[in-house]
């Protein structure tokens, strides 16, 4: 890693975005039954996120066919944009605060991981879905502006084919070279979001799978190489067709120092709509 004259990454945050979360915050209904033992765990993920404020979010996340359709389906795309209007996404935008970006550091990362052989597609206009904007109310509460400006980075997990872990894995390696070469001394959090276990549509709806939860949160503390190498059949087979989101946490992951990360918080819960709600911090240590 560089000196401090350059930028670093110093933790990165998994999350599920389940949109009814946004919903039962933006309702007012987070205190009842039964969102209060979702938002339970996140407690310390506010108090945390507070103490260790970083001056940029990358955020990694992916677009439910909002921002993009069938006619044009990037595989990463960055957003390089000065801001992010938030997405109506059927029943009107959410009432969270636009998403402010960081148009020189985004611009140097795609240069550099582009460099790196990493295709991606430079996004300069972008309203953002609850992939991005409920994690980052199930962090930040509800705000008038969000605390940092935030990268989006949006993955292609809606429409086959999606890119492999082990590309995602590799990819979060070329964005820890690329933050780590720019050259200003800020402090980025890398977050991967989607996931867990869950799948909306056909025969198998409602399926959760706690083992395999649980199991994919311990390798990728543990043993990230390896779970990057598991096929996407394991995932739709034991996590659901929308489990597939969880490839995305290995770019963050991916991000990370080689050294073992300090777990620094760990939350699993069952039910929130139909997904199963994992979170992780992880610091460099
Ligand atoms: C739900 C989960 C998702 O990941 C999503 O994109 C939409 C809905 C759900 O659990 O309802
Ligand atoms: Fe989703």
């Amino acid at each position: 890693m560089r000196g401090r004259d350059h930028a670093f990454i110093s933790a990165s945050v998994y999350t599920s975005h389940v949109p009814a979360i946004g919903a039962a915050l933006d309702l007012g209904r987070s205190g009842e039954p039964y969102w209060q033992k979702v938002f339970s765990g996140y407690e310390f993920s506010k108090r945390w996120l507070k103490d260790n404020p970083p001056d940029v979010i990358f955020l990694v996340f992916n677009d439910h066919a909002t921002a993009f359709s069938l006619d044009m389906i990037p595989t990463f795309a960055i957003g390089t944009a000065a801001d992010y209007a938030v997405a109506d996404e059927g029943w009107g935008a959410r009432p969270v605060p636009k998403v402010i970006g960081h148009p020189r550091l985004a611009s140097h990362i795609a240069q550099s991981v582009i460099q790196q052989d990493f295709d991606l597609t430079i996004v300069n206009r972008m309203d953002v879905d609850h992939g991005l904007t409920v994690p980052l109310s199930l962090l930040c509460g509800q705000v008038d502006a969000w605390p940092c400006p935030v990268i989006p980075f949006a993955v292609n997990v809606v429409q086959y084919p999606v890119p492999s872990g082990r590309r995602c894995w590799l990819l979060g390696q070329a964005i820890r070279r690329a933050v780590e070469s720019y050259d200003e001394p800020l402090n980025v959090q890398v977050w991967g979001t989607g996931g867990m276990s869950h799948q909306l549509q056909g025969p198998r709806a409602g399926l959760i799978n706690k083992a395999f939860d649980s199991a994919f949160m311990d390798r990728l503390i543990a043993d990230p190489a390896t779970l990057a190498e598991m096929p996407h059949i394991d995932y739709v087979r034991e996590a659901g067709s929308e489990g597939i989101e969880l490839v995305m946490w290995l770019i963050a992951r991916g991000a990370m120092n080689p050294a073992p990360p300090v777990v620094r918080h760990r939350f699993y819960h069952v039910p929130a709509s139909n997904t199963a709600v994992g979170h992780l911090i992880l610091e460099n240590a």
